[in-house]
C-alpha cells in the first residue's frame, strides 16, 4: 500500500461520510461511549472493527502479539482498566484467530531475542493444557486447539484483574472470548462461562 494512496482515501473517506450525514464529524468530534471493549492480535488480517461490522465510536479496541492479557503489561492493564472503569463498556472480548503467527512462534523452540518473554506467556498456556495438546496428533488441528485455549486463558487473565472482578460483580460486565477463522472469516463464539471462572479462580485471585 502507497503512502499517498492513503491520503487520496482518506479524503475520499471523509466526503462520503458527510455525502450521508453532514453533520458525521461533529457528532464524531462530541466523545465516544463504546459498549464494547475489544483486545484482539495485531496481525494485519484481523480488523477489529471490519469483522465485526463496527462503525467508528463503537467499539474500544486493544490489539498485540496474539491478543495477550498480561498482568505486568502496563499498555493493556492501562487500556482495560480505562475502558471498564472510565468507560464502562459493557462487553469485554478477547478475539484469537487461526494461523496466528505469535501462537505458531510459540510451538517452536527457537530463540526469538526479545520476543521471547512475550511468547513464554503462550507456553505457559501451552504447558497447563499439555496433557490435551499433546494427546493431538494432528499438528494443525493442535495449533488450532492452542489459539482456542490462549483465547481462553487471556479471557481468565482478565478475570484475574480487580477491576473486571469488580465490574462483574457491581454491573454484570460480560466476558468472550472469540476465534476469528482468517480461512472462512468466520467469527466462532468460545461460550466462555466466566461467572463459573471467576468462582472457580475466587480462593486464589479474589480481589473484590
Ligand atoms: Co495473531
Amino acid at each position: 500500500m502507497e503512502i499517498d494512496k492513503i491520503f487520496e482515501n482518506n479524503k475520499n473517506w471523509i466526503s462520503n461520510k458527510l455525502e450521508t450525514d453532514p453533520d458525521y464529524f461533529n457528532q464524531l468530534g462530541e466523545g465516544q461511549s463504546p459498549e464494547l471493549l475489544y483486545i484482539g492480535c495485531s496481525d494485519s488480517r484481523v480488523t477489529a472493527e471490519e469483522l465485526m461490522g463496527a462503525k467508528p465510536g463503537e467499539i474500544f479496541v486493544h490489539r498485540n502479539i496474539a491478543n495477550m492479557v498480561v498482568s505486568i503489561d502496563l499498555n493493556s492493564m492501562s487500556v482495560i482498566n480505562y475502558a471498564v472503569e472510565h468507560l464502562k463498556v459493557k462487553h469485554v472480548v478477547v478475539c484469537g484467530h487461526t494461523a496466528c503467527g505469535g501462537v505458531k512462534a510459540a510451538m517452536d523452540s527457537k530463540d526469538l531475542g526479545i520476543l521471547n518473554p512475550w511468547l513464554r506467556n503462550i507456553r505457559d498456556v501451552y504447558r497447563t493444557h499439555a496433557k490435551e495438546l499433546n494427546s493431538i496428533e494432528d499438528e494443525e488441528q493442535k495449533y488450532d486447539r492452542l489459539v482456542e485455549l490462549n483465547t481462553q486463558e487471556q479471557c481468565v487473565n482478565l478475570i484475574k484483574t480487580a477491576v473486571v472482578q469488580k465490574a462483574i460483580r457491581k454491573r454484570g460486565l460480560k466476558i468472550h472470548g472469540w476465534v476469528f477463522d482468517v480461512h472462512t472469516g468466520e467469527l466462532k463464539d468460545l461460550g466462555i462461562d466466566y461467572d463459573t471462572i471467576l468462582e472457580g479462580i475466587r480462593e486464589i485471585y479474589h480481589l473484590d
